[in-house]
């Protein structure tokens, strides 16, 4: 029999255990987008997504929501292909949208350490938008190495390194539906 993929590892259960079922996250993404809606009733948001982890995150939030919005993307780095953070960020992609007088919407798959989410702030701000909100899928408890603020929360989860649904290890499982936690 051919060898398994990671992904179907994951799967099986074999090394991996489901932490949040492909369910309960779109249950909770619908969540989101209402709120969203609401509270940007009015007016088009410009969504960034932050690449890599952020891009399916954003394309089923964005499907949930009844507001116009624009989308756009910035890369960063801070990872390397390790699972702690290098503590530094780099910029990959910048804005290629125009963020000035507009209502950004920050879209992250995690917050960790917090240090990329600062460094993004620091970034927006120099574009003078009117308004940056962020909403991450995931928060990390306990993780926190700079002081953040984050608007929406979809889950809050244990200080632990996760995969699946955007997030990766070394590049790989990102197209896992749910979200995973490696054992041992
Ligand atoms: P922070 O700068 O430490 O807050 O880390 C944020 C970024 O690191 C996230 O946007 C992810 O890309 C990556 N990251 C943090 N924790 C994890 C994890 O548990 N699994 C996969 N990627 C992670
Ligand atoms: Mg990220």
């Amino acid at each position: 029999m051919r060898n398994k993929s990671e992904k179907q590892k994951a799967e099986a259960g074999q090394g991996y255990q489901l932490m949040l079922s492909p369910r309960r996250i779109q249950r909770r993404i619908k969540e989101l987008a209402k709120e969203l809606s609401r509270d940007y009733r009015g007016r088009v948001p410009v969504l960034i997504g932050v690449l890599n982890g952020g891009f399916i995150f954003l394309a089923d939030l964005i499907r949930h929501l009844e507001i116009d919005c624009e989308i756009d993307f910035m890369k960063i780095s801070s990872y390397g292909d390790e699972t702690m953070t290098s503590g530094w960020v780099k910029l990959l992609k910048d804005v290629d949208c125009q963020v000035e007088g507009r209502d950004v919407i920050v879209v992250e798959d995690i917050v960790d350490s917090g240090l990329s989410i600062q460094f993004l702030q620091r970034r927006l701000q120099r574009f003078r938008p009117k308004s940056v909100k962020y909403v991450t899928l995931l928060l990390k408890e306990g993780a926190a190495r700079v002081p953040y603020e984050i608007d929406y929360v979809g889950f809050r989860i244990p200080n632990e390194f996760v995969v699946g649904y955007g997030l990766d290890q070394a590049q790989l499982l990102r197209n896992l539906s749910g979200i995973y936690v490696k054992k041992g």
